[in-house]
């Protein structure tokens, strides 16, 4: 069967891409930020994973105000990316595994998870930024992706409940798959922002300190709060640690933290970065 090798977790701001572009790495304005990085390049070095399951957001790329859907599963063979209007360079394109898609999707809807899948669906920053972020160089990605976005864009937003139930599925999923592939789950945006209206500029660095304490110890305190309390707590935008949270979720118990940074501003964004292992997976790669 699949083996989940753990998570990592970052937030995917849009100027992290223009950052990138310019080689602005080193520039005291972004070095806090980067230099978070190394020790989960050297992380994955040692896990090698085959495959990224990745919850994170469409940002109005694919679905609009118009057609939304809560949660929606890709199931393509390759992802292009493109920009929804932040002005950063595209990514190359990603390949996909819909063999391990399709066997999320049927697990999904057994688990009567009312799902939306994506034969073609568009990647914009969230999901190409983080993978900018773990493997950079500008070279073929050395992973295949299955992407699964969470709904934080449109009111009723789902709970991070919800969000945590998604992911315990996924992670079941993964760990039934007829596979001896290396899965990492990914989870992105957050951690506290909010992008307009009165609060805009809003960050709690004591809420992103306890959630991330949280996703390694006890990942269920987070479920206790509804939609609207991390719109309180973390800003309209922060909401974006529900896919935190069911990325967390997909691991099946014990993890260890392997590394975390976390570092106020990136933009209007308080910047968060945790890896964490799953103790339950046999990680020596078979030489
Ligand atoms: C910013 C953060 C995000 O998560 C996003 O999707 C867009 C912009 C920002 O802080 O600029
Ligand atoms: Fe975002």
């Amino acid at each position: 069967m699949a083996t989940i090798l753990g998570s990592v977790m970052t937030s995917h701001v849009p100027a992290i891409g223009g950052a990138i572009a310019k080689q602005r790495q080193a520039e005291p304005y972004w070095k806090p930020f980067f230099d978070g990085y190394p020790p989960v390049h050297a992380w994955l070095g040692r896990v090698q994973p085959d495959v990224a399951v990745v919850f994170f957001q469409d940002h109005g790329l694919n679905f609009f105000l118009d057609k939304l859907p809560t949660f929606a599963v890709g199931a393509a063979a390759e992802y292009r990316n493109a920009d929804e209007g932040w002005g950063i360079p595209t990514l190359k394109p990603i390949k996909g595994d819909p063999a391990l898609s399709w066997h999320i999707i049927e697990a999904l809807i057994g688990d009567e998870f009312d799902i939306t899948t994506c034969q073609e669906m568009k990647v914009d920053h969230a999901l190409t930024l983080p993978l900018a972020l773990l493997w950079p160089g500008g070279g073929d990605w050395p992973v295949r992706v299955v992407p699964i976005t969470i709904n934080h864009v449109q009111h009723p937003l789902p709970s991070p409940k919800r969000s945590y139930a998604l992911g315990e599925s996924v992670g079941r999923a993964i760990r039934s798959w007829d596979s001896d592939a290396r899965v990492l789950v990914m989870g992105t945006g957050g951690l506290s922002h909010q992008l307009d209206g009165e609060r805009a500029g809003f960050i709690n660095k004591p809420f992103d300190l306890m959630c991330m304490d949280a996703l390694v110890s006890d990942p269920r305190k987070l479920t206790r709060y509804s939609a609207m309390d991390l719109v309180r707590e973390a800003g309209a935008q922060g909401t974006e640690l529900m896919a935190w949270i069911a990325a967390r979720a997909a691991l099946p118990g014990h993890v260890t933290k392997v590394h975390s940074n976390y570092h106020i501003p990136i933009s209007n964004t308080a910047a968060g970065l945790l890896v964490l292992e799953n103790d339950a997976a046999a990680l020596s790669k078979a030489a």
